[in-house]
């Protein structure tokens, strides 16, 4: 497998839906791609504005400035506190990290990568790059021998499992018998809903109860993208190991991988702001206690779910089967076969989109059950 393998893009398969489902006569529902819906915040916006003399090259490793504030972020936010900047570095947006973590490694044919079983896409195209094999398993005891790069999704995309103080401490040991880098992908960390999360922090595998004293081999992968709604600007950034952590920078570094000047600036004005964190927070919230008990009474079953910006339903069919039914109240899902061959009957809707909508897709479903 290499780059020119890849299949074609997956959401083409979704245009028959998106076609069925524009065509109710209220209008398209479309919960099917997670990406922001909501303004991205006045302050990092001025923040961006501040920056536009960016007249020399940006440092790869990332401002002072920002490093500092990804530092304090762990601090205050992620229950992480003795980080230093030579652990942090930014990001252009999470996805090329994800895409190009085994490249920047110099993983290849024979190393395999771990994967969640239900997962994110990107994992397997970094691995397929480079001509790993990927393995998709969650249970740390059956990560196998030869392991280089083990990835979990904490909360995940699309299920919104999370992992709990002890299930990473279990995964760090197992990793560290393997001699694997273990890359914990967090940016959902700040949506936590229910069961334990609806009291504590969603936890960072940099967490001093889960490392062992000791951050070796041990990467946590965050993006601003949905908490600040920044997805347009591509900000994200990785933290831990500094050995590892540094080797990346180097690779980085050669390939001209740098975040904007500019955008370097706004993220660490966004990170230092915790409170548009909040009131994005509370709107995710409404959308999902608006479309949760309506899918429910429609005769869904939503599993996982309790962080992150999915909910994760079947009705124990066929997913096509049920991204058809939901297209003709007007509804477009994403259908779980996107995540691996784990999810056939389950479809994934996302909590990007304006309130008007969720509530309109409520009571469709409201009206389809009756
Ligand atoms: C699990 C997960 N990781 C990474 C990303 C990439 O985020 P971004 O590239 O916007 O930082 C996403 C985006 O949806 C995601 O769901």
């Amino acid at each position: 497998m290499s780059v020119r393998d890849l299949a074609d893009y997956p959401w083409d398969a979704v245009t028959p839906f998106r076609e069925r489902a524009a065509a109710h006569p209220d209008g398209i529902v479309d919960l099917a791609i997670g990406s922001p819906v909501d303004p991205t915040p006045e302050i990092i916006r001025r923040a961006l504005a501040e920056a536009t003399d960016a007249h020399s090259y940006p440092q790869t490793v990332g401002t002072p400035a920002l490093r500092e504030a990804i530092v304090e972020w762990y601090a205050r936010r992620r229950g992480v506190p003795d980080l230093r900047v030579d652990n942090v570095m930014p990001t252009i947006g999470s996805k090329e990290l994800v895409a190009l973590l085994p490249t920047l490694l110099g993983l290849g044919a024979g190393d395999i990568v771990v994967q969640p079983r239900v997962a994110y896409p990107t994992y397997a195209v970094g691995a397929q790059v480079v001509g790993a094999t990927v393995v998709s398993e969650d249970d740390p005891a059956l990560w196998p021998e030869g392991a280089k790069l083990i990835w979990i999704n904490t909360p995940g995309n699309p299920d919104g499992r999370t992992w709990t103080v002890e299930d990473l401490a279990a995964g760090v040991r197992r990793a560290r018998e393997l001699g694997a880098v273990l890359a914990s992908d967090e940016c959902y960390a700040e949506l936590g809903w229910d069961g334990p999360w609806a009291t504590e922090p969603v936890p960072s595998v940099l967490d001093p109860r889960v490392t062992g004293g000791t951050r070796a081999g041990l990467l946590s992968v965050y993006s601003l993208s949905k908490q600040s709604n920044l997805a347009g600007y591509r900000a994200a950034f990785v933290a831990g190991c500094a050995r590892v952590v540094g080797e990346v920078l180097t690779a980085r570094k050669h390939l001209g991988l740098m975040p904007p000047a500019p955008v370097q600036h706004a993220m660490a004005v966004a990170l230092r702001d915790d409170e548009h964190v909040a009131a994005q927070k509370a709107l995710y919230r409404r959308r999902r206690d608006v479309l949760r008990p309506a899918l429910l009474e429609a005769g869904f079953r939503i599993d996982g779910s309790e962080a992150g910006l999915y909910l994760w339903a079947t009705e124990g069919r066929d997913a096509w089967e049920s991204m058809g039914r939901l297209a003709d109240l007007g509804i477009l899902a994403g259908p779980g076969p996107f995540y691996g061959e784990h999810s056939a009957q389950h479809i994934r809707l996302s909590l990007t989109a304006p309130l008007e909508r969720v509530e309109a897709a409520a009571a469709r479903l409201h009206a389809s059950a009756s």
